[in-house]
């Protein structure tokens, strides 16, 4: 039984997915609530401890630093005369602790798309977790997780508009106080409320900033100013597009008025504003107006098809351009909004919504950013490389290091089993390759062969024709020089030949003259008759070498089917290198976490919050290791746990200094230390930054 809504074309389950929108559509949605006061007091409280859990630690920024240093180092060597750049919301200031950094790296030597292929292998070859090359985005980019800070980051190449767009956004954030904490609040609702990734067809957080600050623009009166209206235009040509750069110098000064709102209360409006008014169904969002500017004004009329349309459609469609506009600064047609899917802006439509109605509710902030989908989440970035394994009992370690090992080796067994296999299937290819190239030169020679005999033949046959009774050429020679000599010679008058004798010798003389004809023709034919046997003989000889190097693979097969089997094996052996490189990393960790932890003395607790293991170190340190020397040097008892403790803290020589000197010796051992199972220097020390 359908219960499909007649008048929005809802199914039953569309309706209960987004209830609040279904309601505004049909008309009965409530909307004459009002937030209390209460609540907008309360959410600026909430904002501001959220704010102030968002700062980055020191550790953290020490962190990013040494990430960022160290790639900078790469990509000097590797791309000579680049330069790497810090943009996006690390460098802006409106970003959540966890968020990514964004790194662009300047560079014209080769084309975009070859060097973030070069960074991309690199980095996997550097360790580095997750390394994932993004070529078909507007801004291709390549993005990795740092396997020691656990930190995300992403790589784009000469992407300059978004340097210009950070430095933008800074200059909003300078301009008052309330700009980050409001604008970390709607990044951090969207991001609980699953309304903010653009892969997943909802806002970007680049978007939502932009949302975010048209509500402080436009507010009464504005919080921040239009920086972009005034000043001298400063036009630059970006990759062949001219854009209009200009930002005012003193944005502050534009503001005529004071607000002074509360951040929970701009908070309030804000959803407010877009529960009651939404702005899009006419409207177009422009932080470069300083207003929502109309849909007609910029020609971005909503195509076809629009949300509602494409989500009834069940045939899964693609959303029309334009579903909710909102213009780039800089890049002026560019419509953020470009990456919603029909389902993601419903839920958008539909979490304003909620928002306005949990805010009038009395409901609070943590209610307010309930987390929808935990995995598109990441609260409590893993920024420790042993933090999971710190709470793991020592045993688990090593079981899990066992496994992992065995997983290993066979995997390795694997891809050497492939790896021969590939070699095999090289060599039957190159064999086979080798034999075609054999068998056309076997043809070619054959080929000669028929037609030579036929020239033989006829040769031979002209050869006998011409003088059947072969008389050796130099003979006739010979005979005739003789001949001539004596026509020739001078008469001797007392031998004078008799005529008779003259005439048979003339006689003779002509003769042999033909002879001599018919001879030179012989022996031309002749040779020529010896030479194509010679070459016969050559080429008979050749083919039986021809046949004699070819291989019996032929049975086998083309060599083709063998190129076709060494690809498929390389492509299988692809991912097994990527997890072998994975496990690799992993076992490295956990030999390190149990080396580290066999000298410390072990972690043999199960700890599950920070501030616990905190003391529990502190314990360690400053309870055990006293006692244990005093009953040392007492000549108390000792266990074997004991006999470790003393060992890690200055050994059997550090007894008699007491227990004062034993916690010094601890504290400068712990500072010497660095535990990391990586190369290089990254991180170790601060005085080649
Ligand atoms: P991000 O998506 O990382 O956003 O884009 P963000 O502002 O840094 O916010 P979080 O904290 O990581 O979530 C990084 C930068 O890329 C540029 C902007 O400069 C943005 O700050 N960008 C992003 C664009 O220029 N256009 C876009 O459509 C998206
Ligand atoms: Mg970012």
């Amino acid at each position: 039984m359908s219960k499909t809504c007649q008048e929005t074309g809802f199914t039953a389950s569309q309706q209960a997915k987004w209830p609040l929108t279904h309601s505004s559509l049909t008309n009965s949605l409530e909307k004459s609530q009002v937030i209390p006061d209460s609540v907008n007091e309360q959410l600026s409280k909430d904002i501001l401890e959220l704010t102030s859990e968002q700062e980055i630690s020191k550790k953290l920024s020490e962190r990013r630093d040494g990430i960022i240093n160290h790639l900078k180092r790469r990509f000097d060597s590797k791309f000579r005369g680049s330069k790497l750049t810090t943009f996006g919301s690390s460098e802006s200031g409106l970003g959540l602790k966890n968020g990514d950094v964004d790194l662009c790296l300047e560079f014209n030597g080769e084309k975009p798309k070859k060097v973030l292929n070069k960074i991309a292998r690199m980095l996997r070859d550097d360790g580095m977790e997750d390394v994932t090359l993004i070529s078909h985005a507007k801004v291709p980019i390549v993005k990795f997780i740092d396997q020691r800070s656990k930190i995300p980051i992403d790589i784009s190449i000469n992407n300059s508009l978004a340097i210009y767009n950070t430095k933008l956004l800074r200059s909003y954030n300078d301009c008052d106080s309330r700009v980050r904490p409001f604008i970390l609040a709607i990044k951090h609702w969207a991001l609980h409320r699953g309304i903010c990734n653009a892969a997943f067809g909802t806002f970007s957080s680049y978007a939502w900033t932009f949302i975010a600050l048209q509500s402080l623009q436009t507010t009464n009166p504005p919080v921040v100013p239009n920086i972009q209206k005034h000043g001298k235009r400063s036009m630059k040509i970006i990759e062949g597009t001219e854009y209009d750069l200009t930002m005012s110098e003193e944005p502050k000064k534009l503001l005529k008025e004071n607000n002074s709102q509360s951040v929970g209360e701009l908070l309030s409006n804000f959803f407010e504003s877009f529960a009651l008014n939404w702005p899009w169904d006419e409207n177009v969002l422009s932080i470069r107006s300083g207003e929502n500017i109309s849909r007609s004004s910029k020609k971005w009329e909503q195509q076809k098809p629009s949300i509602i349309e494409a989500v009834i459609d069940d045939k899964n469609v693609r959303l029309g351009k334009h579903s909710l506009p909102v213009e780039d600064p800089f890049d002026t047609m560019h419509d953020l909004s470009r990456v919603l899917r029909p389902e993601g802006a419903m839920d958008i439509r539909e979490e304003f919504l909620r928002a306005f109605k949990i805010l009038t509710e009395g409901g609070d902030w943590k209610k307010l950013t309930e987390t929808k989908f935990p995995e598109l989440v990441n609260d409590s970035a893993n920024t420790d490389l042993f933090e999971d394994l710190r709470i793991m009992p020592a045993q688990d370690v090593k079981d899990m290091l066992e496994d992992l090992q065995s997983e290993l080796s066979v995997l390795e067994s694997e891809i050497e089993i492939r790896n021969n296999e590939r070699k095999n299937a090289i060599e039957m290819s190159k064999a086979l390759r080798k034999n075609a190239e054999l068998q056309r030169e076997e043809n070619k020679i054959a080929n000669t062969l028929k037609p030579r005999r036929a020239k033989i033949e006829q040769v031979k046959k002209q050869r006998d024709e011409v003088n059947n009774n072969y008389i050796p050429v130099h003979w006739i020679e010979n005979e005739l020089s003789k001949v001539f000599k004596r026509l020739t010679e001078d008469v001797d008058l007392m031998r004078t030949p008799s005529l008779q004798k003259e005439i048979e010798l003339f006689s003779w003389f002509f003769e042999l003259q033909s002879m001599h004809e018919h001879s030179k023709k012989t022996r031309e034919f002749h040779n020529e008759f010896k030479k194509l046997l010679r070459e016969q003989k050559n080429a008979l000889f050749e083919l039986e070498n021809v046949k004699e190097s070819g291989t019996e693979v032929n049975l086998f097969g083309d060599f083709a089917n063998f190129d076709d089997l060494a690809h498929k094996l390389l492509l299988e052996m692809n991912p097994m290198h990527t997890e072998k490189r994975k496990l690799k990393r992993e076992i490295g960790r956990l030999e390190a976490w149990i080396r580290i932890s066999s000298k410390k003395g072990g972690q043999k607790t199960r700890h599950n919050n920070r501030s616990n293991k905190k003391n529990y170190s502190k314990r360690r340190n400053n309870v055990n290791v006293a006692e244990v020397k005093s009953r040392a040097a007492s000549g108390g008892a000792l266990s074997l746990s004991d006999l470790d403790t003393l060992l890690n803290s200055g050994g059997i020589s550090s007894i008699s200094n007491g227990q004062q000197n034993g916690t010094s010796k601890k504290k400068k051992k712990s500072k010497k230390k660095n535990f990391s199972p990586h190369r290089g220097n990254r991180g170790r020390s601060k005085k080649g930054m």
